[in-house]
């Protein structure tokens, strides 16, 4: 059998209409392909599209157009087989208040239509997994977001789908239990399993994440490792003294160098992430007799290479 990608768009367009207005377009031919077995993240600001891309995907909002396959099968054509192979957990947890864990569970499963036989075992499983067993006849209305967050998780690992979609799983949680779902979704990976997630969390995409897609107003940005991303566009920062700072700003000369500041005995050296900075900054000074005492080095994360390719940064568009 021809093995086919989790999930492939084709230009992939989502317009929603708007009265006495031109369409909002949330989706502008984005074309991407996730494959199966690594946590894939998609990582971009408030209003991106992250939501919209992630409902086609789940076979919940129909493409304006292009397509989007998922194992191969047109979401367009086939929506129930799609639904019924990936597990959602939604950005807005929609779970049942009044019922307890427990009763969340069941109800899922029987609309998943889950073996009757297994269902009790499978719910036993999943609630040991995010660490719910304790609380399961608690009523979810009394649970605190983080735990209503791991509960929309074991629902979602409930049907054993070959592919987990989580909408900003860890929003509004707490870091201990920001950690204990962290650990969940990497370990589902590991196992196998596929999982796609959207972040505005640069941190949560640069943990979890095999491989991103930076996305910004709806447009697909840029792809690769979090590592490999940071190292081609990310920029590192060199805060430095020096005896003889205005000699400083030959510095910029320098390949890997994008910018020297200098303001009274401080530097900053500002380098492309591909470059060794402290390396590059301590020749430098070497071969111009001055002093130099480094104060600091920032590392490049995701929101430097978001910086880079879109000229803002991930939270100056929060709205
Ligand atoms: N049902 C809808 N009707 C009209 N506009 C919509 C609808 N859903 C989303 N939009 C618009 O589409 C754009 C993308 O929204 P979307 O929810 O996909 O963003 P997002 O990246 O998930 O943002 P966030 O990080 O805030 O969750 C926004 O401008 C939003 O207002
Ligand atoms: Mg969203």
């Amino acid at each position: 059998m021809m093995s086919h990608p989790a999930v492939r768009l084709d230009h992939l367009t989502c317009r929603f209409p708007r009265k006495g207005n031109d369409d909002l377009v949330a989706v502008n031919d984005f074309d991407l392909t996730i494959p199966m077995g690594q946590v894939y993240g998609l990582l971009g600001p408030n209003g991106s599209g992250k939501t919209t891309t992630v409902n086609v995907i789940s076979a919940l909002l129909p493409p304006t157009e292009g397509t989007c396959r998922v194992m191969g099968v047109d979401v367009r054509k086939d929506p129930s087989t799609v639904r019924s192979r990936i597990g959602v957990v939604p950005q807005e947890t929609a779970l049942y208040n009044d019922l307890s864990a427990q009763e969340n569970l069941q109800f899922h499963a029987r609309l998943y239509r889950a073996p009757r036989g297994e269902r009790q075992h499978r719910i036993d499983e999943v609630l040991d997994l995010v660490g719910l067993s304790g609380r399961r006849k608690d009523r979810v209305g009394t649970f605190s977001g983080g735990m209503q967050r791991r509960l929309a998780l074991a629902r979602a690992l409930l049907t054993r789908p070959d592919i987990i979609i989580l909408d900003e799983p860890t929003l509004g949680v707490d870091v201990q239990s920001r950690n204990a779902l962290w650990e969940r979704i990497r370990a589902q990976a590991d196992d196998g399993g596929t999982v796609l997630l959207t972040t505005n969390y640069m941190e949560e995409a640069q943990a979890l994440a095999d491989d991103l897609a930076i996305i910004d107003h709806g447009t697909l940005v840029a792809t690769g490792a979090p590592d490999e991303l940071r190292a081609t566009l990310g920029r590192h920062y060199v805060h430095l003294h020096s005896d003889a700072p205005a000699r400083w700003d030959e510095l910029e000369q320098t390949e890997g160098i994008a910018e020297v500041r200098i303001s009274g005995d401080q530097v900053r050296v500002e380098a492309t992430g591909s470059h060794d900075p402290v390396r590059t900054v301590l020749d430098f000074a070497a071969s111009h007799g001055i002093t130099v005492q480094i104060t600091s080095v920032r590392q490049p994360d995701l929101n430097d290479v978001f910086l880079a390719l879109t000229g803002t940064t991930l939270r100056d568009q929060a709205a």
